[in-house]
């Protein structure tokens, strides 16, 4: 660890114990994993420290294993990847599969993903400028009492920030997994949410969503489009059940492969075509391309972010 980062860990530690606490931890853990940190402190330590501290004790308190976790999601990333960067393709093609191998799989889910990839929302400097987005774009255009949805929640950290900064809005969202509902869940109790503004249930996105045409005020759909093998069917169901004019986040990611990525976009104005199809407008785009952040970088990644509305 650099005597900057370490500085800068030390003064953050009374504000932030736990955040501090995790990342002086995953910094000796090497820079395969708390390779991000410096960046981090240097040009978004305003928003990283709150968000680290607030997922550090998420974790404390879900008792899960955080170094672990975080470690062993973004190993898994990274390996994935340099599949990619050898072959041009994902290494996935079918969902079913990847349905028994991951989302069902506890020894994925509950073992590291969940957990891993809610860390990723502070300490991967992408994930965090997403979430920021999120936060400065889309939260402010959910109606204060509006009913909506996220499909695909996995650890729940969206739905949770739409019921805290809107205590009138309600939510009953939708996961193919059953380890992401039970996790979501704690995650929703322990940030405080009271249990009759939220229902978890199992809905698979490839299929009609058990809501009614035009009903739902807002909707979250992030970090789906790429997992599911029809993400322009996906958007048509998420536009049926949105009410004119309401708001959607979606993400996808290009040249990113996962375990359990199968849809590989060509390009954003592939992603902008589809959202156009099925019926939104695009009110503000994130082009994050890994290559902006790491200088030198040859990995291709570029993550996608939009807030859209409904037409009405
Ligand atoms: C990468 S996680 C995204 C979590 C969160 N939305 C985020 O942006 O960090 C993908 C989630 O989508 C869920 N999922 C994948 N395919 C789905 C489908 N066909 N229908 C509903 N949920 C699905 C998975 O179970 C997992 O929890």
């Amino acid at each position: 660890m650099s005597d900057a980062v370490e500085v800068a860990i030390e003064e953050a530690q009374e504000r932030y114990p736990q955040g501090a606490e995790l990342a002086r931890k995953l910094c000796a853990v090497g820079p395969l994993v708390s390779g991000s940190i410096p960046w981090l402190l240097r040009e978004r330590s305003e928003a990283f420290w709150p968000m680290a501290d607030r997922l550090a004790n998420l974790s404390r308190r879900l008792e899960g294993s955080p170094i672990e976790s975080l470690a062993e999601y973004t190993v898994m990333y990274l390996k994935e990847q340099m599949t990619f960067e050898r072959t041009g393709k994902y290494s996935n093609t079918d969902f079913d599969e990847v349905y028994k191998a991951v989302y069902d799989n506890p020894e994925v889910m509950r073992r590291f993903y969940l957990e891993g990839l809610m860390l990723t929302h502070a300490f991967w400097p992408i994930h965090l400028d997403i979430h920021l987005f999120f936060d400065e774009h889309f939260l402010p255009l959910v109606p204060p009492a509006g009913e909506g949805l996220e499909v695909g929640f996995g650890h729940g950290l969206y739905i949770c920030d739409v019921l805290k900064r809107h205590p009138g809005a309600r939510t009953r969202s939708f996961d193919i997994s059953q380890h992401a509902r039970e996790f979501a869940t704690r995650v929703l109790q322990l940030e405080g949410i009271e249990s009759d503004r939220f229902a978890l249930e199992a809905a698979d996105i490839r299929q009609p969503l058990p809501v009614e045409a035009r009903s739902q005020e807002w909707a979250v759909f992030a970090e789906v489009l790429e997992h599911i093998p029809d993400p322009q069917a996906a958007l048509h169901e998420l536009s049926r059940v949105l009410a004119p004019g309401a708001p959607l986040f979606t993400t996808t990611v290009l040249n990113s492969n996962a375990i359990d990525h199968l849809h590989q976009f060509a390009d954003a104005a592939e992603v902008r075509g589809m959202i156009a199809k099925a019926g939104f407008e695009v009110v503000e785009e994130r082009v994050l391309a890994v290559k902006d952040y790491v200088s030198n970088s040859n990995d291709p990644t570029v993550d996608l972010a939009y807030v859209c509305r409904r037409a009405t």
